[in-house]
């Protein structure tokens, strides 16, 4: 017994010892420049695991076997630590079309801060510049893009790959709400084709434009698209909106499956509705009162959607975290799409 409890004292300390070794030749080798160094090698490309929350320099000698680190495999990319994981886009350049207000805007800062290089592309000249600005010149460029546009859509994707080397996520983001006609008799061509315009044959030429770089670069990448919860439920926006956001997730899968050969991924992220002019213009209320509004409808309750839960999907999906999720539609609804309350059987 006694014999035992020695062994197991001294295990013990044996792990303490080691463990305060290595938190020592982490800490010497953050100090010595290490994490700037790191970040400088992934952008180079040279890197492979950018995701690694324990960087593999300070980690010499270690491989894996069954989940336990033994010597070189993080360098090899062999292992992947599950759990130590972190959402990084270093090196990445993004495009984000409606990347001048709402959604848009919040993934911008989102990618930059999570070390992507990110073309803002938009009408709204005077907002999208304002925030390229903001976000310094080496980190963001803004392009004038009008979605409808093959020219403008064709000469974004391009000044991504000319300003940044490259285009690794496309964010198929722009989008209108349209009128807010919910009667089929009064609803009008010219609104159904506008929309149609903007929210379809917008993330169309973003996709085609997008796979036109990404393929002959051979270095996979990746598509979003911003559809909506009318995707999932009738009844919840105008026939325009929701044809047009329905039709996104058909092409989402069916780029997935043409563009899967080249390792291209290519998803949706389906929202509720959160505070944006496009959202509280549609309903005809702000702030507040629009908030109070969704909630007294949602299926969760005490939780408000905000464009920062949407910016989270998508700055997930364009991860490496993510890097086997293709022809998904992300719902962003909290339960809404698969509930039907009309039967109500839970009841407190
Ligand atoms: N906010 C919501 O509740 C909600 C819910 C579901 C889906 N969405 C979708 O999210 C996307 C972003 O919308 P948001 O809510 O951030 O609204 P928003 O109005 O804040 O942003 C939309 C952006 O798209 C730009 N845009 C519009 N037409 C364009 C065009 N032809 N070319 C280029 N850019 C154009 C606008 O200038 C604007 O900057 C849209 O596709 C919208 O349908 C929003």
């Amino acid at each position: 017994m006694w014999v035992l409890e020695r062994l197991w004292e001294s295990r013990r300390n044996w792990g303490r010892v080691w463990w305060s070794g290595r938190m020592k030749e982490r800490r010497r080798w953050f100090m010595d420049g290490g994490e700037e160094k790191r970040r400088r090698q992934s952008r180079d490309g040279k890197r492979r695991h950018v995701k690694a929350g324990l960087a593999a320099e300070s980690l010499p000698g270690l491989t894996s076997r069954r989940g336990v680190l033994v010597a070189g495999a993080v360098e090899r990319g062999v292992f992947d630590m599950p759990g130590a994981a972190t959402a990084g886009l270093d090196g990445k350049v993004a495009l984000i079309t409606g990347g001048a207000s709402g959604i848009g805007q919040c993934t911008a800062r989102l990618f930059v801060k999570h070390g992507a290089r990110v073309v803002v592309a938009d009408i709204q000249d005077e907002p999208g510049s304002r925030l390229c600005a903001e976000l310094g010149a080496d980190a963001a460029s803004y392009v004038h893009c009008d979605v409808t546009v093959e020219d403008d859509v064709a000469a974004a994707v391009d000044h991504a790959v000319a300003r940044f080397g490259a285009l690794d996520i496309m964010f198929n983001n722009a989008g209108i709400g349209g009128a807010a006609c919910h009667n089929i008799r009064e609803s009008t061509k010219e609104d159904f084709e506008r929309v149609l315009s903007v929210n379809l044959v917008g993330p169309f030429l973003g996709t085609k434009h997008a796979a036109r770089v990404m393929v002959p670069a051979g270095r996979g990448g990746c598509i979003i698209g911003t559809s909506s919860l009318a995707s999932a439920v009738a009844g919840a926006a105008s026939h325009a909106y929701t044809c047009a956001k329905r039709a996104l997730v058909a092409l989402t899968e069916n780029a997935a499956a043409e563009l899967g050969r080249h390792g291209i991924r290519v998803n949706c992220v389906s929202p509720a509705a959160a505070a944006t002019p496009l959202a509280t213009g549609y309903v005809g209320l702000e702030g507040e009162s629009f908030e109070q509004a969704m909630e007294a409808v949602a299926n969760l309750k005490g939780v408000r959607l905000r464009v920062a839960d949407i910016s989270a999907a998508v700055l997930y999906l364009a991860s490496d975290d993510a890097r086997y999720i293709s022809g998904h539609n992300l719902l962003l609804d909290g339960g809404f799409s698969i509930v039907n309350p009309s039967f109500g059987i839970f009841k407190d």
